[in-house]
């Protein structure tokens, strides 16, 4: 197949285009670099011994975008990574969030449903907000979301609900992924943060490494096992995984409706001080840490009923916490040896 893929020299874009890669699909890759470098078309370049086309277009700028679509008449899929991400940030900044979330997307689905391509769209946990029962299933109502951030996945889902009803020749599959973690096994591609980490693995990795004092828990008077929040914490090759599947199953027309959700997660809960325990054990590396008060607006425990997607497409998470650990440890090695350079 000749996939597209926009932001995919982001986190979870790079180790998708990989993965795509590797099993024999031609990759062509839209990012406007706003999060990720040309460093990382190298480390793909360098895993695959191919260079993925690369566009440096912003999503909003239609003509550009046409342009391609234009350029590529017979690409049979797209997978959507472009989008902000930081929660916090959107809280500050909604209408970046909104404009470029909501409007990136817009962009895309003007090329992609004249020409019938189907299209995998990232959306997140947070669509679910604190969920009433565990594990969440896809049948788990979405709350009122707690950040501009979660609303942009709300909306986005809705945009394109509306328009596989509207649109019969229109397929999509909305990916609802838990908590990504861990790089690639090469250690060529991983998880870049720009600044001060706000997700757990890269400030546990940063804080081992030295570069940060300590990793701050945030609460551990929680009402769960040993008081820290409880999260799904999946293997970024493992998701990689699912995009590919998502993709074939559409190809293959499995499909039970034009636009199916799915959660991708291990389907199992890890809590934050379990994931320092197995760090440590896996890595043999010591966590400074200490306990502070709770993050306001975390919720207390979600992770994902993975049975749909098993079911549909035979998807299943392969890695371990602790193999997932053990990557993003790797990389945090091998890239501050790349910064250094
Ligand atoms: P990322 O920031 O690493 O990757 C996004 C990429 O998109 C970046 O390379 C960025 O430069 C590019 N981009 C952003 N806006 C663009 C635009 N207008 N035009 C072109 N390129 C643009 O993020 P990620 O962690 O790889 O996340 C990918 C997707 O998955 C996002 O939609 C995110 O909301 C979603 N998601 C991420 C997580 C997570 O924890 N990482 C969890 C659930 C969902
Ligand atoms: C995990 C756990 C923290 C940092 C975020 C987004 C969500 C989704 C996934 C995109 C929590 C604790 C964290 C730290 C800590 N992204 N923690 N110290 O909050 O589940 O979700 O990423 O869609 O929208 O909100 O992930 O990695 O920030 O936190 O104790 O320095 O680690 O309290 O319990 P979260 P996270």
């Amino acid at each position: 197949m000749k996939i597209l893929v926009t932001g995919g020299l982001g986190y979870i874009g790079a180790h998708t285009s990989v993965l795509l890669i590797e099993q024999g699909h031609q990759v062509i890759i839209l990012d406007n670099l706003e999060n990720s470098s040309l460093r990382v078309l190298d480390g793909i370049a360098s895993i695959t011994n191919q260079r993925p086309l690369f566009y440096q277009t912003d999503l909003r700028d239609r003509k550009a975008v046409v342009e391609i679509f234009n350029k590529h008449t017979d690409i049979d899929g797209v997978i959507h990574f472009a989008a902000y991400k930081a929660v916090g940030e959107s809280v500050e900044q909604p209408l970046k969030y909104y404009d470029n979330n909501i409007n990136g997307l817009i962009a895309l689905l003007e090329c992609l449903i004249p020409q019938e391509i189907p299209l995998i769209f990232s959306s997140s946990c947070t669509v679910y907000g604190q969920a009433d029962r565990m594990p969440i299933d896809e049948t788990s109502p979405m709350k009122k979301a707690a950040s501009p951030y979660g609303y942009t996945k709300q909306i986005g889902e809705n945009i394109i609900q509306d328009c596989a009803l509207a649109n019969s020749s229109f397929k999509a599959i909305l990916l609802r992924y838990f908590n990504p973690i861990g790089a690639h096994a090469t250690a060529q591609i991983g998880e870049t943060p720009n600044g001060e980490p706000q997700n757990l693995i890269p400030y546990l990795t940063q804080a081992v490494a030295g570069k940060r004092t300590e990793l701050r828990i945030f609460g551990d008077d929680y009402d769960t096992p040993d008081g820290t929040c409880i999260r799904d914490y999946i293997h970024v090759m493992d998701l990689a995984a699912a995009h590919l599947e998502s993709l074939l199953y559409l190809h293959e027309g499995k499909n039970s409706s034009a636009c199916e959700c799915f959660n991708v997660g291990t389907g199992k809960g890890n809590s934050v001080l379990e994931v320092v325990k197995t760090f440590e054990k896996s890595t043999q590396k010591k966590v400074p840490y200490s306990i502070v008060a709770r993050r306001p607006g975390d919720i207390v425990q979600a992770y994902a009923d993975t049975h749909k997607i098993e079911k549909a497409m035979g998807w299943k998470a392969q890695y371990s916490l602790a193999e997932a650990l053990q990557s993003a440890w790797k990389w945090e090695v091998h890239s501050a040896h790349l910064e250094a350079q």
